[in-house]
């Protein structure tokens, strides 16, 4: 291929250590003939700076390595239909080629491109700061992480910085050395009867011990799958309760297994660990009566260190263990596409071991911060919601049906209120229709969310302060129409005449339950 118009060769030492790889050079990288020079380039030096990495002695380059077209002319991200063209194949094998010939120990892929061309997945969120092998290059080392460019204007998602230094330490400790070390683990799956009642026992032996045992439960089609425990950060067993052959346990067996299971989770002198443990506790008290006393959570844990960060496992995983991201497996195995019950069962044992790795350094964190007594407060909220979720609230069923009727009558004459006043018949809920009769028919300049036209509660309520009628009926409709549909309708009740609803303790930014 001849050299492009706007060619921008690599740059930096060919026997570093740290390889980055971006996706395309940008207008600055263009003018100086040299990769991230740019904005979102000096940004990257300030980041490797506080991650301790010397940008002197690192080797720069891109994917797509001239600006003639833009990216999307190469590769087009787009989940599984990710496509590449021809240029952009002959792109990815000069990439080969190059680090074929430099072989550094780890290349960090910056963004969603970098990671395609390397290990041919996509999704740079879900995948930074894993340790991956690449595809591209076959036993080469390589860290995702998320383009910095993600943190300038128009994005300026701020906290990516947080995540890009994460990401850049982590290549800086896996720099030494080309292997892809990763701590031994042991995932114990299908046990049999006698191995699952030993491994019960050692659980309680060593809860007993203060060591916190962490567990987890799979539900599929609402029955209990499997659940695993795991008391130390490098070994876990997933229990099955159902296989390829229906019932794995005979009833006796069962039976037996789930009195030892109840044994070590009803035990409030062992710590017993697991992530929004109340969604599995809450579970085992309605199907199987198990009380679990004495818990911890690393979801918890997760949002009083860092509000404005996720607090799910696949994050969790990212930010405090050396496992490479693993949450698409159970995914797709409960999307029927996984198939395997050998998937499920690791995939469970996974998320135990994640726990027991991530929760003593979650607490080491809450400690040196001074946080641990709000973490001790937030998770004491556990078993009183758990009971409050299976105690339900009773409700008055006759006055819902009454209200609930009452609402339909409400709507039904707001309705023709709206009707009347807009002198057209007019469905409150579709934005197609409201945008061409205050835009269009009625020449209002419309009111605007990332550039689209919206009729959204916030320009409704605008223009019913500018005094459009129909503007304030269609939100009584909508706001009469949620109360019916959320806390109206009786069919939400349960048969003994209670409403039950989930509560999550940490459930808002600020931990409001
Ligand atoms: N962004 C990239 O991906 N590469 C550069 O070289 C500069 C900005």
């Amino acid at each position: 291929m001849p050299k492009a118009h706007s060619f921008v060769p690599p740059s930096g030492p060919t026997d570093a250590s740290i390889v980055f790889v971006g996706e395309q050079p940008g207008r600055t990288e263009v003018q100086r003939r040299k990769p991230f020079c740019g904005p979102s380039g000096q940004l990257l030096g300030d980041l490797m700076g506080s991650a301790g990495i010397l940008r002197t002695e690192c080797y720069f380059t891109n994917v797509i390595k001239d600006f003639d077209a833009p990216i999307k002319h190469y590769v087009n991200i787009k989940g599984h239909n990710t496509s590449v063209s021809p240029a952009g194949q002959t792109y990815f094998d000069q990439l080969k080629a190059e680090l074929e010939r430099i072989r550094p120990n780890v290349v960090v892929a910056v963004g969603n491109v970098a990671l395609f061309a390397l290990t041919s997945r996509t999704g740079v969120t879900k995948w930074r700061g894993s340790v991956l092998e690449s595809t591209l290059v076959r036993g080469l080392k390589v860290i995702p992480t998320i383009h910095p460019t993600t943190i300038l204007p128009p994005k300026m998602v701020y906290t990516n910085r947080y995540l890009i230094i994460n990401d850049l330490a982590l290549a800086l400790k896996q720099s030494t050395s080309p292997e892809i070390q990763m701590s031994p683990r042991t995932y114990i799956i299908s046990p049999t009867f006698l191995e699952s009642l030993d491994y019960l026992d050692r659980c309680i032996e060593h809860g007993l011990a203060d060591d916190v045992v962490a567990f987890d439960i799979e539900i599929h089609n609402m029955q209990l799958s499997c659940i695993s425990f795991s008391f130390k950060a490098d070994e876990a067993i997933s229990i099955p309760f159902v296989g390829s052959g229906g019932d794995y346990f005979s009833p006796d067996q069962e039976i037996e297994v789930m009195q030892k299971i109840a044994e070590l989770l009803e035990d409030p002198r062992i710590r017993k660990l697991g992530q929004n443990v109340i969604f599995d506790s809450s579970f085992l008290l309605r199907r199987y009566g198990i009380k679990v006393h004495s818990l911890d959570d690393t979801m918890i844990a997760q949002q009083i260190i860092a509000a404005d960060f996720p607090k799910g496992l696949d994050f969790i995983t990212s930010m405090w263990t050396d496992m490479p991201y693993y949450k698409d497996e159970g995914k797709q195995w409960f999307k029927g596409l996984g198939g395997r019950w050998e998937t499920l069962w690791e995939y469970n044992a996974r998320d135990s071991i994640a726990c027991s790795i991530a929760f003593p350094k979650q607490m080491t964190e809450l400690t040196s911060k001074g946080n641990l007594g709000t973490y001790e407060r937030q998770r004491q909220l556990i078993e009183p919601l758990t009971f409050m979720m299976e105690h339900g609230i009773r409700a008055d069923v006759k006055a819902m049906t009454t209200a609930f009727m009452n609402a339909d009558a409400d709507i039904a004459r707001l309705q023709e209120e709206l009707n009347e006043t807009a002198g057209m018949s007019i469905n409150p809920n579709s934005p197609k229709q409201l945008q061409e009769y205050f835009y269009n028919l009625k020449r209002i300049s419309p009111y605007k969310k990332g550039g689209r036209p919206t009729t959204n509660d916030d320009a409704l309520k605008r223009l019913a302060r500018r005094g459009f009628r129909e503007a304030s009926i269609i939100q009584d409709i909508r706001r009469v129409n949620k109360q019916r549909a959320n806390y109206l309708d009786p069919s939400h009740v349960d048969p003994d005449g209670r409403i039950r609803c989930s509560y999550n303790p940490v459930g808002t930014r600020y931990s409001r339950i």
